[in-house]
């Protein structure tokens, strides 16, 4: 696996056109303008000693311990915060230095714990280097003076300790939270002797406004800010590179072993996506995948009544194959159908589609992207040509102007966030659209410029509005569309977004948005230089998802803003390999590639491949496969990695679908919500169990590392390869690596794509092939990829989901940070501690009037069901929209979300339902049958209790 590049070159890298030539004792060297004499040492092979240095921050010159002499200056100046000059010569290594280092040495070490032995951080820590390295040998001073050796440590934090007797107040926690984590939760209180490091108002860590992302523990030099694991296992004895499996930014990460355990994850440096920062969820949430609910047995059963019989693999798999041929004997080949994960890697989905076309011999297969970014693949082809975003995450740093759209990154992408606030520090603009403030409106030191605080549902008009602006001011770029674009779709959008009825004023009673406010934003966007779009779920979970996707790329052409740094159209998907779910044929209509399954070259090329000959038909989407199950045509689902009963919408009609089907195979890491209606259950692989690839937001396709065997026995490519055996379609491939080959050999874009390349690289981003061997960063350079940029009319189709008197409220859905999608993994991780239950937001004008306090339970109805929460009383939601999240299922939040989706891709209406909202005092019948259901259901398969059970 990759080279791990551990050094630490004390300050950040530097780019400038201009070189300067240096002697560093004696060795000559040659390093960018700006560059640190301390960086240009360590360049150099010379280690000069440093406490508070590191290269993820900026200097800051505190302790002293790097001083170095140039030749014809006084003094000792701080290599850190030395910038180099030509022909300087500068000695590292003197008698004085050695002294000077010293005595810092034996100030520090004067008042430290003699603990070295038993401290946690023995043989990883900086301070008890540099004391090795200056020779600290006596302290001169004694250990008797005035000392912090008493403090108390701050333990509330689940994943790490604070432990102030160790902290040399070097200041580099302090600098993590501010520079690379963006949340300004730490200072130094008090001066002098007294100063010390504080969290919040002299909070503890869990009190303060800390979101646990873990940097400031990296950064420490010392063991006061420690990982609990680190303080419980001991130091990791080898480690790997790998992905993180949570969400699209997909951080990279050194899993720290000790055998087959994790002692810690280490976001790693290099990783491109991420350049060593992440999460809480990444780098603290990972113990779900050793939780006792762990299901690791096979597990039959003909009735989801009957107690589930655990049997050998040989036995389910040969079950679930027999079922599904009495199925499709019975009912007809197009009987079964199988669902794809994005939480699994590459090969597994592509694996799974090819299971489905090759042996189930249809074309029903879905994936779970059909409930959140189904609307951006079509949108983006049909307007740019690639069903993907055009950037790189690193291009906002040459943004200047940022446009947020329905998306809340500081939670659902925080890496990501946290480089997005770095741009918006130095000076970028801020545009953000959304129904609620989110932190993206305003934290510390993040204000938008612009907050459009819409009215959910009316995406469309918005971007009509800020359309009829930029074409009506003048503000287009010509010239682009000219040279770029197609002329005849660009002139009647034109005309078409200059109506006067798409004016601000005309639709600002729509929106909700005063029209000076869309005319302001929409000059800065078209004016202000790079102008970049970064958008999410609350663009494509509409009615007009698809529709409103082209209006960002209609903006986006219109004002010359695709196809270099800094600008774009940048989805922000959701889950981990929710872009490599879509690229490796997830959808019924699409081979892998997004090639037409009634393409007869894509699919003679399949078909020479696979042996077989493919249904030119398009399958069954999610809801037709729901549909057809109530109608009794759809009979037998294969379904991995995926939890559709909690995640897709109208609960009820999705578990009576299920209830319909006579074989529903299973396969994942815990007793899910669709596993209660299974037949068959396959113990699923975490991602620390299995080698392949996830592809991030930014089309990048990362490695995933196997560092401890799967606890089942078989990683899930090897499962789905042996129902394949089973159903008598031969598959044999010994590793991952020759699935993607096999991916590689099938997809144009993914021709040049290889595990030896991603490894040999860190990552690749597609298009990867001949004629971009090392990937694209940026897309649609100089033209597009369909040929001609083309526009599409946006006419705003209000949705038919209205509020009326009996449900006058508009429930909106988003994410918190310390929780993921349906819970299923952060539930059984520490980060309960931040979040344990789903609630309601509601603004107090609308709690004021149903006579709702703050904490009491409410009940939410809706057309398609009812459910009770805690109510939070908030004005971060407008009045006449409440608001909530869906990581526990006891919540219920899809019992009430309707069937509305999107009109291209039936990506489901989650952001608009019409409610009403009333106090109550017990639950609702629905989570009153559901706690009789799952009770019944962890009996029969002999379970007690589960995390996040009701
Ligand atoms: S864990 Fe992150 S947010 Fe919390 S104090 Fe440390 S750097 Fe700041
Ligand atoms: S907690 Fe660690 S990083 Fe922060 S000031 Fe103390 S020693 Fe330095
Ligand atoms: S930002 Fe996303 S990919 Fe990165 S650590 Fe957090 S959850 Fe994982
Ligand atoms: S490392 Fe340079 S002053 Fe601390």
């Amino acid at each position: 696996m990759n080279k791990l590049n551990d050094t630490d070159y004390g300050t950040p890298q530097r780019e400038s056109a201009t070189s300067i030539t240096l002697e560093i004792d004696g060795v000559r060297i040659t390093v960018p303008a700006g560059t640190s004499v301390m960086r240009a040492s360590t360049e150099a092979g010379i280690n000069v000693p440093k406490l508070c240095a590191t290269d993820s921050l900026e200097a800051f010159g505190s302790c002293r311990v790097c001083l170095v002499e140039i030749e014809g200056r006084k003094g000792y100046p701080a290599s850190c915060t030395t910038p180099v000059e030509n022909g300087m010569k500068v000695k590292t290594q003197t008698p004085k230095l050695a002294d000077i280092r010293r005595g810092m040495m034996e100030l520090y070490i004067s008042d430290h714990p003699l603990d070295c032995l038993t401290c946690p951080t023995n043989g990883n820590c900086e301070l008890q280097d540099v004391a090795g390295l200056v020779g600290l040998r006596e302290v001169r001073y004694g250990y008797q003076g005035k000392n912090h050796l008493d403090l108390k440590k701050d333990e509330s934090n689940p994943y790490f300790t604070y432990d102030a007797s160790k902290c040399i107040v070097c200041n580099r926690c302090v600098r993590a939270c501010e520079e690379t984590q963006g949340t300004f939760a730490l200072t130094i209180d008090g001066r002098g002797f007294d100063s010390r490091v504080a969290a919040g108002q002299n909070d503890s860590f869990m009190e303060s406004d800390c979101v646990s992302c873990g940097a400031c523990v990296q950064a420490c030099p010392t063991a006061t800010l420690t990982e609990k694991s680190v303080i419980m296992m001991g130091q990791a004895e080898h480690s790997k590179i790998t992905t993180c499996a949570y969400c699209g930014v997909g951080c990279a990460f050194k899993a720290e072993m000790k055998g087959n355990e994790v002692v810690r994850m280490v976001p790693w440096k290099d990783g491109q996506a991420n350049h060593g920062h992440s999460c809480v969820k990444g780098r603290f949430a990972w113990g779900y995948a050793t939780h006792k609910d762990r299901m690791l047995k096979p597990m039959i059963r003909k009735k989801i009544t009957d107690p589930w019989q655990e049997v050998s693999w040989e036995e389910a798999i040969g079950y679930a194959a027999s079922e599904f041929r009495r199925i499709q004997d019975k009912h007809g080949r197009d009987s079964i159908g199988g669902i794809t994960s994005s939480r699994c890697t590459n090969e597994e989905v592509y694996l799974v589609q090819k299971l489905v076309r090759a042996a189930f011999g249809n074309n029903n297969v879905d994936t779970c992207a059909r409930v959140c970014h189904s609307p951006t693949g079509y949108g983006l082809k049909q307007t740019l040509g690639e069903s993907a975003g055009t950037q790189t995450f690193d291009s906002v740093m040459h943004a200047d102007v940022i446009m947020v759209i329905g998306a809340n990154p500081a939670v659902a992408h925080p890496v990501f966030a946290s480089q997005m606030k770095r741009r918006l520090r130095q000076g970028a603009k801020l545009i953000v659209v959304d129904p609620r403030t989110t932190e993206m409106v305003k934290s510390p030191h993040v204000q938008a410029d612009y907050h459009l605080k819409l009215k959910p549902g009316t995406n469309v008009a918005i971007i009509s509005a800020l359309a009829h602006v930029v074409v009506t001011e003048g503000l287009c770029s010509e010239a682009y569309i000219a040279e770029r674009c197609d002329a005849q779709s660009f002139k009647d959008w034109k005309e078409f977004v200059s109506r006067p009825e798409n004016s601000p004023e005309a639709l600002a009673e729509v929106t909700g948005v005063p029209a000076e406010t869309v005319r302001s934003a929409a000059r800065l966007y078209a004016n202000g230089g790079n102008a970049a779009i970064y958008y999410g779920l609350g663009v494509t979970e509409h009615a007009q998802g698809s529709t409103m996707v082209m209006g960002i790329a209609n903006l986006a052409m219109a004002t010359g803003n695709v196809g270099r740094e800094g600008v774009g159209v940048n989805p922000l998907r959701g889950q981990n390999n929710v872009q490599g779910s879509c690229d490796m044929g997830s959808f019924p209509h699409e081979l892998p590639g997004y090639r037409h399954i009634s393409d007869s070259i894509a699919r003679a090329e399949f078909e020479a491949r696979w042996g077989v000959t493919l249904n030119p038909e398009p399958g069954l989407r999610i809801p037709n496969m729901f549909d057809a199950a109530l109608d009794g045509s759809f009979m037998g689902l294969y379904c991995q990695g995926e939890d559709i009963v909690q995640s897709d919408p109208n609960t009820q009609h999705v578990a009576s679908a299920l209830s319909a089907m006579e074989c529903i195979v299973v396969q994942d890491l815990f007793l899910n919500e669709t596993a209660k209606y299974a037949h068959v259950f396959l113990p699923g692989s975490s991602f620390l169990e299995k080698d392949g690839t996830f592809t991030n937001a930014e089309r990048r396709i990362s490695r995933v590392s196997k560092v401890m065997p799967a606890k089942a026995g078989y990683s899930d490519w090897e499962v789905t390869q042996l129902l394949a055996n089973a159903l008598g379609y031969a598959m044999k491939y010994s590793h991952p690596s020759e699935i993607m080959d096999e991916i590689a050999s099938l997809t144009p874009t993914f021709h040049g794509v290889t595990f030896k390349k991603i490894e040999q690289l860190g990552s690749v981003q597609w298009p990867c092939n001949d004629a971009a061997p090392e990937g694209t960063p940026i897309m649609h350079i100089d033209t597009f990829v369909r040929g001609k940029g083309k526009f599409f009319i946006t006419q705003y189709v209000p949705t038919t989901e209205k509020i009326t008197r009996k449900f006058p409220l508009i429930l909106t859905t988003g994410r918190i940070l310390s929780q993921y999608n349906v819970g299923a993994q952060t539930r059984r991780t520490e980060n309960v501690q931040w979040h344990s239950e789903d609630r309601l937001e509601i603004h107090p004008h609308d709690a004021e009037e149903r006579g709702i306090q703050q904490d009491a339970w409410v009940g939410i109805e809706s057309r398609s069901g009812q459910t009770v929460l805690r109510a939070t009383i908030t004005e971060n939601v407008q009045p006449g929209v409440v608001y909530t999240t869906f990581h526990f299922p006891e919540s219920g939040a899809n019992v009430i979300t309707t069937d509305n989706s999107d009109w291209a891709t039936n990506c489901p209406e989650y952001k608009v339902t019409a409610v009403q909202v009333m106090p109550v005092t017990q639950h609702s019948e629905w989570q009153r049958d559901y706690q009789e259901f799952n009770r019944q259901q962890l009996e029969l398969a002999h379970l007690e209790s589960e995390a996040g059970g009701a």
